[in-house]
């Protein structure tokens, strides 16, 4: 029998294991064209908590009773299809379950292993790498001379993102829920200064370390961390908003206090979605994967094992359980 992750109920509030269930069904069938895949590392990320609600929402919400899907790295097992070979390492928008299968190989992508391991395609080399790309060289602009601060700084993005404002010559301080996370940021990743923002007030975390203001604030919070934001920021700072996770969980919207700064400030302020940015994927691994293999980009990959696993470790990553990128495998590489 096949294994894989179903959603039971739509969460309403913090999302718990009750909204999930490991079921056994049916081995998928590989009909005329398609392709049958073994998952070997399933994606945890924050937006699979928004496509658990009955939206609204910038993507269709999972369906109750569905499998769970996100991005997977998978093995070809069984191929109808003269574009995918038995033994061919994909990723894809898959179903949460041990084997699957793509209807007419679409929305496979082939991963070339020459790049890095093949976890890589759904961390560093994948959809967050590139995520910290945009958010923090090209919406943020970094320049020497600047604060960048980062929250959620030791994630699957923060980590990255603090690097790359680094490397443009910026002054990078990051906040993040554990002393481990600041010591990684600190001794690890590079970061001039970090702090535990749950021991340590967000207001005075970012007085005490960032005495000449922020020029840069790459969010994944939102909430109060935002706001504390808006008070420590220059005038003509850029916030790229990648993410508001203090939200995702929470039902209504308690708002944002001080936007006035924006206009006082002139500051600006530039949501992205990275669905928008997907075709410079190939660019973005190109300049990335060699900073990788030399050492200079530190990457940090946080891998669960067993399917049955994968609701708890959603739910963990979204409570601040990981370092880094948070994969499930629940296959062999
Ligand atoms: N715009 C886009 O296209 C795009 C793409 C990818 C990701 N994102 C967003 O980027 C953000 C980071 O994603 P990720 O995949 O890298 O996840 P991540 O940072 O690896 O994991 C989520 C982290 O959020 C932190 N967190 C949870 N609740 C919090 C709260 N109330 N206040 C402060 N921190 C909190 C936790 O770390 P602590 O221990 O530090 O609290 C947790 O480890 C998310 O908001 C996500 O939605 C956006």
């Amino acid at each position: 029998m096949n294994t894989r992750i179903v959603l039971t109920k739509r969460p309403a509030g913090w999302v718990d294991e009750s909204c999930f269930a490991v079921e056994d069904c049916a081995e998928p069938v590989c009909g005329p064209g398609d392709v049958l895949l073994e998952s070997i590392y399933l994606s945890t990320d924050p937006y699979l908590r928004g496509r658990m609600n009955a939206g609204p929402s910038y993507a269709p919400g999972f369906e109750i009773g569905r499998a769970i899907v996100s991005r997977v790295v998978a093995r070809v097992i069984g191929s109808n299809n003269s574009r995918f070979q038995p033994g061919e390492i994909v990723w894809g928008f898959l179903d949460w379950a041990l084997r699957s299968v793509a209807p007419r190989g679409e929305g496979l992508h082939k991963i070339d292993p020459s790049l890095g391991r093949i976890s890589h395609s759904l961390s560093v080399l994948g959809m967050p790498g590139l995520t910290a790309w945009v958010g923090a060289i090209e919406i943020g602009k970094p320049a020497p001379g600047d604060t960048a601060y980062i929250s959620s700084a030791a994630g699957a993005v923060g980590q990255l993102a603090g690097q790359f404002a680094k490397r443009a010559g910026a002054r990078v301080v990051g906040s993040a829920g554990s002393d481990d996370k600041v010591a990684f940021l600190l001794e690890h990743c590079g970061f001039d200064a970090a702090f535990n923002y749950k021991t340590l007030a967000i207001d005075r975390g970012l007085r005490e370390h960032c005495p000449q203001g922020i020029d840069l604030y790459f969010d994944n919070v939102g909430g109060a961390t935002l706001e504390a934001a808006l008070r420590h920021a220059n005038v003509a700072a850029r916030f790229p908003v990648c993410g508001m996770i203090s939200a995702y969980n929470e039902v209504g919207d308690a708002g944002i206090k001080g936007l006035q700064a924006l206009l006082t400030k002139r500051i600006a302020m530039t949501g992205f979605i990275i669905y928008d940015h997907v075709h410079k994927l190939a660019a973005y691994q190109a300049r990335v994967a060699p900073w990788l293999r030399s050492g200079e980009l530190v990457f940090h990959e946080d891998i669960v094992p067993g399917i049955e696993r994968a609701p708890a470790a959603l739910i963990g990553m979204m409570k601040g359980e990981a370092i880094g990128k948070r994969l499930v495998q629940v296959g062999a590489e």
